[in-house]
């Protein structure tokens, strides 16, 4: 495959909430009505994110705090019916990657007439949602990450069949995302690790994947190179914006590089892990990372990029890697260890 498709319009930098707002001035100047899903804590009245506020000030705001992580069909269909009335134009996601799911898949099901799981899970297998009218929606993560904002796929879960979704179109994309390392400063640093890890596999799947295209190969190298350089830098000085600002911008070229091959084996197997097990999802994929390479190894394009990427000689060197990082942050390195 040698094509490569994104169509997420993005903010970054210290001006990036400055440009964001001026160009939704602009583009949604019509727009009176928002939905703003965040995490709580008050993440929306950050300082950093002043032009957006006084953008928003001008406009009804309905504010939902999710305590949801990784959504389920009961979590969507609750949430829809509590918005039933209320006709927003336009979403805004601040959070991770559960709070973008939502917004996604609120994005996709807004105009339809969904009330009941069964009507959910019957939309999701048939593919009937996101169809004429599909919700706009902004993502500003604030964890490194998920790369939620650039992919075009939500997850979510089924407890009751046990099992995971995709909900996932082109029109799912986000209009517009925010990279602010300031909204990820004070993350802690065990969700700092398990986000980073998971970002780092988003790229390394992506590197392998069989859908991987010149250009998501580049992203996938710059993002690795800088989470293996930058997690272990980030365990001593973890409010360095320096430090937040690397990781912030390699959680975004690992969502550029997978936007375009999805994940590959290490995320099919870990969702089991998650769904059962309750193991976190950045360590449950990360510790598959050493053993897939391995198999891997034979079919990688241009594996010695791979290698230097991760500053390593060899495969054995990628298990490796994320050993010492687990060593460093000291979480136990076997699943054995994880119950
Ligand atoms: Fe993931």
């Amino acid at each position: 495959m040698s094509t490569y498709y994104n169509p997420v319009e993005i903010y970054s930098g210290t001006s990036g909430c400055r440009q964001l707002a001026d160009k939704l001035d602009g583009e949604y100047a019509n727009v009176s009505s928002i939905l703003l899903l965040t995490r709580g804590g008050g993440v929306e009245a950050r300082e950093s994110l002043r032009p957006l506020q006084s953008w928003m000030q001008k406009r009804t705001v309905q504010l939902k705090e999710l305590s949801i992580s990784n959504p389920n069909l009961t979590d969507i269909v609750s949430l829809k019916t509590q918005l039933n009335d209320n006709d927003f134009q336009l979403i805004i996601a601040i959070g991770g990657g559960s709070v973008m799911d939502v917004a996604k898949a609120i994005s996709a099901i807004q105009h339809l007439k969904i009330s009941t799981v069964e009507d959910l899970r019957s939309a999701i297998a048939e593919g009937a949602y996101a169809l004429d009218k599909v919700t706009p929606w902004i993502g500003i993560p604030t964890t490194a990450g998920t790369g939620s904002e650039v992919t075009k796929w939500a997850t979510v879960w089924d407890t009751e069949l046990s099992c995971k979704y995709s909900i996932s179109k082109d029109v799912l994309y986000a209009k517009k995302a925010l990279v602010n390392a300031d909204l990820m400063q004070s993350m802690p640093l065990r969700l700092s690790f398990s986000t980073g890890l998971d970002a780092l596999s988003h790229a390394v799947e992506a590197y392998w994947s069989v859908m991987s295209n010149p250009i998501s190969r580049i992203y996938a190298l710059t993002a690795i190179e800088a989470i293996r350089t930058y997690l272990p830098r980030l365990i001593y000085d973890p409010l360095s914006i320096e430090i937040r600002e690397q990781l912030a911008m390699a959680s975004l070229y690992s969502g550029l590089a997978f936007s375009n091959t999805r994940t590959t084996a290490c995320h099919s197997i870990s969702y089991p892990l998650s769904l059962i097990h309750g193991i976190d999802h950045g360590l449950a994929v990360s510790l598959l990372l050493g053993s897939v390479a391995r198999i891997n190894e034979p079919a990688l394009i241009e594996r010695e990029k791979l290698y230097k990427a991760f500053g390593v000689a060899n495969v054995e060197g990628i298990g490796q890697t994320v050993q010492d990082l687990y060593r460093l942050y000291q979480i136990r390195t076997t699943f054995g260890n994880m119950g």
